[in-house]
């Protein structure tokens, strides 16, 4: 499993220590197109190799492909990647590419919908919820096939901080969890693994 990334990292840190000792399922290397990213002292600290790139590069399969196969891709996960997955990434991983969104999709997605961006505009929006939505990814921003949504009730004073704070406990909980269950689920015959968890907030979920 490759994971992309591009900014802090607590998923990136959260999915390692999950997979840790599992038999089956690793996280090789971390894929990173942000130099300056805290994320790439984590995956040092973690014992994970890191790859930077460029956005030139990222577009360029002759610099992607061998460094995915170098460590045996053959799921990518995107754990706060903030660039666009082209094409012939998605061609080279059918449904073997996954994107975690911090937000109910189809609502508040998007191009420069990303992080603090996505919680301003729900808070803004009155919504009474958020939560994260796990996807496949396709050739357009927040896009594909979805399977899997958890749900946090907002309260009306929630600022954009405190739904940051309700959405990072929610990715902490779920993502691993829905990592192994997509590997897992794409061998059966039925897919996706569908989903839904409505969870109420509290302080020790
Ligand atoms: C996460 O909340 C993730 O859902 C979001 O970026 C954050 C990264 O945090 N992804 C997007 O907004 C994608 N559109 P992290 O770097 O601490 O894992």
């Amino acid at each position: 499993m490759a994971l992309f990334a591009s900014g802090n990292g607590t998923n990136v840190q959260r999915i390692c220590e999950h997979f840790a000792a599992h038999t089956s399922i690793h996280p090789a290397a971390l894929f990173c197109n942000n130099p300056r990213a805290f994320v790439l002292e984590r995956a040092s600290e973690l014992g994970l190799p890191s790859i930077v790139f460029t956005k030139k590069e990222l577009a360029d399969p002759a610099f992607m492909l061998p460094r995915l196969q170098e460590y045996g891709t053959t799921h990518v996960v995107l754990a706060g990647f903030l660039a666009q997955i082209p094409g012939y990434l998605i061609k080279k991983y059918p449904r073997r590419i996954i994107n975690i969104h911090p937000a109910l999709l189809p609502k508040f997605g998007g191009k420069g919908m990303y992080g603090m961006h996505v919680h301003e505009a729900v808070v803004r929006a009155g919504e009474k919820q958020s939560g994260i939505s796990v996807h496949l990814v396709d050739e357009h921003y927040d896009h594909g096939q979805i399977f899997f949504q958890a749900r946090v009730p907002l309260a009306p004073g929630d600022s954009a901080d405190d739904c940051a704070s309700k959405i990072h406990i929610l990715e902490q909980t779920y993502f691993p969890l829905v990592i192994e269950a997509w590997v897992k689920g794409l061998d059966k015959p039925v897919f996706p693994v569908l989903n839904q968890v409505e969870t109420e907030y509290t302080q020790t979920l």
